[in-house]
């Protein structure tokens, strides 16, 4: 195998965000720029020689083209084995499944989630390690550090792969891989779920489902799942088809960029369930007849429900949830005797503590959910986990919902962003909140006392490490909470997030609209933080 070393220039802008390195597809297509990026992820990863590799990318443009630089780049640095998705795929939960399951070294994703694709849409990628989760910040530093001052690459002469081939490929020493994308997956979600029981439900017609996959990545593996292995009448799987650009759309489960789901699901034609997943299949919406569960209810309700799930009727070791995420799961804990953490928004501070034991299920507000099954949020496992849970109590969506605000009241939520708003503004804004905090503190409010008023800091309970400036939040007697939060995944100006909650223990008064049940406090918060002044806009963009 002839190797080149080709001299390069640095790009100053690769600095990974949350999710890897993410920009838009003519930036990546500059000279040499994926060839620098991958050139310093490989110098980092460790002792790699002889090791295997994963890589596999959700389908959308530019993954093709970049998975053969990733391979002649692998063959170049003395990888023994890379296994890649047949056509270049993975879904994100996938990938962190096969790299536990072969013991891989770490794995290429390539993605850039629920962002538009196509020429000029977006494109990503990001390097998760031997436990299947992504690399942590000490590694994606260096691999900035190491982007500004590369000089050079290498990279093996090897003539392009066919990936539609499953099966070897050897060059001498170097042995590529192309697995079936959806198998070890697929078996993963065999061993977690009763798949005898909702193939059952489905076949008496109790339980119906429409899944979504948006002509992402979940298309393959939700019909191989749902439809050929649980045997869902055809049809149930829509947009199954992965397109470069998405169909144009945009691969966000929600209501509004799911469109035909959601116009089903308030209809009387409505299936048991609706559930849509992303570009890359890590996130995932649910929707039952007439009834959409906020992420942060669906958590709550899974941790309640887990005993009923072959993967989980051993117990749950504890929950943990984002901070902004509603506190719905921290009364299932309690009521179950286990430990509720409360982390940063990121899914990257839920691997210590899955790595550790101590928790089982975790989750965010951002339409995020997952397990200790793989280090990674997955979009599939919250349906089947849906599936398996509509299967074993044979209720409607509504209903189960409704008995689980009976047992623990309701935690009304809502989140109001102000997208793309200017970023000096926007850390002004916060600056003066973080200012009010301290005269906050035992003034009444919002019809509550105000009992805490701070920026949340967060320490690590099993490495110790802190992160600072996660959010301000304002907590008051009653348990009502308004944080308030730059996200950290824009591309543009800064936006603002705010997040609203009161618990309603009444079930009499569980019927009515959140934004009403919520109006003190979003009139509190915009008083507080003065958003609309300053910002210039009347109204949040988007509403959740
Ligand atoms: C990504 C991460 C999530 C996180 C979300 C927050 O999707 O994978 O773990 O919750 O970003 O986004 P934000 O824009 O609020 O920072
Ligand atoms: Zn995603």
């Amino acid at each position: 195998m002839n190797i080149q070393t080709v001299t390069t220039t640095a790009y100053n802008d690769q600095k990974p965000g949350t999710s890897g390195l993410r920009k838009r597809v003519p930036v990546f297509q500059q000279p040499h720029y994926l060839e620098n990026f991958v050139q310093c992820i490989l110098e980092q990863a460790g002792d790699i020689q002889g090791k295997t590799i994963v890589a596999g990318g959700d389908g959308r443009y530019h993954n093709r083209q970049a998975i053969q630089t990733i391979v002649k780049m692998a063959a170049a640095h003395g990888v023994g084995r890379l296994l890649v998705g047949r056509d270049g795929l993975l879904s994100t939960p996938a990938a962190s499944c096969v790299i536990r399951k072969y013991g891989a070294a770490g794995g290429f994703v390539l993605s850039a989630s629920h962002n538009p694709g196509g020429p000029d849409g977006d494109f990503g990628i990001k390097y998760n390690v031997s436990n299947g989760g992504p690399a942590p910040e000490s590694f994606t530093n260096a691999v900035f550090a190491a982007s500004k001052a590369i000089a050079s690459y290498r990279i093996a002469d090897l003539p392009d792969i066919d990936l539609s081939r499953e099966g070897d490929h050897d060059f001498g020493g170097f042995r590529v891989t192309v697995i079936d994308p959806v198998a070890d997956y697929a078996e993963l979600m065999g061993k977690l779920f009763d798949f005898d029981r909702i193939r059952a439900a489905f076949a008496s017609g109790a339980l119906t489902v429409r899944f979504d996959a948006m002509h992402a990545i979940t298309g393959p593996y939700a019909l191989q799942i749902i439809e050929k292995t649980l045997g869902a009448t055809a049809g149930s799987v829509i947009n199954a088809v992965p397109l470069e650009d998405f169909g144009g759309g945009h691969p966000d489960p929600n209501l509004t960029h799911a469109p035909e789901l959601a116009a089903l699901m308030y209809s009387d034609a409505a299936p048991v369930l609706g559930a849509a997943s992303d570009g890359d299949g890590d996130r995932n919406m649910i929707v039952g007849k007439n009834c959409f569960v906020t992420p942060s209810d669906s958590l709550a309700i899974l941790a309640a429900n887990a005993h009923l799930i072959p993967g989980y009727a051993k117990g749950v070791a504890g929950i943990a949830r984002s901070m902004p995420t509603s506190q719905a799961a921290d009364r299932v804990a309690k009521a179950l005797g286990i430990p509720c953490f409360e982390t940063p928004t990121g899914w990257k501070f839920f691997g210590n503590l899955l790595d550790a034991g101590r928790i089982t299920l975790c989750g965010e507000e951002s339409f995020g959910t997952g397990s200790n099954h793989v280090r990674e949020k997955d979009g599939l496992w919250a349906v089947l986990f849906w599936l398996d849970l509509l299967a074993a109590r044979k209720q409607p969506v509504a209903d189960i919902v409704k008995e689980h605000w009976q047992r623990y009241g309701r935690d009304f939520y809502s989140r109001h962003d102000y997208e793309e708003i200017d970023s000096a503004i926007a850390n002004q804004l916060m600056d003066d909140l973080r200012a009010k905090l301290p005269g906050l503190v035992g003034q009444s409010m919002a019809g509550s006392k105000v009992a805490q008023a701070d920026d949340f800091a967060y320490t690590d309970p099993v490495d110790g490490s802190t992160s600072a400036g996660q959010g301000i939040r304002i907590i008051f007697e009653n348990g009502s909470r308004v944080v308030f939060r730059l996200s950290g995944t824009g591309t543009a100006g800064a936006t603002l997030r705010i997040y609203l909650e009161r618990h309603e223990p009444d079930a009499a008064r569980h019927g009515e609209d959140t934004q009403k049940a919520l109006a003190d406090l979003i009139q509190l918060a915009e008083a507080l933080s003065e958003v609309k002044q300053r910002s210039g806009r009347e109204a949040p963009c988007v509403i959740t």
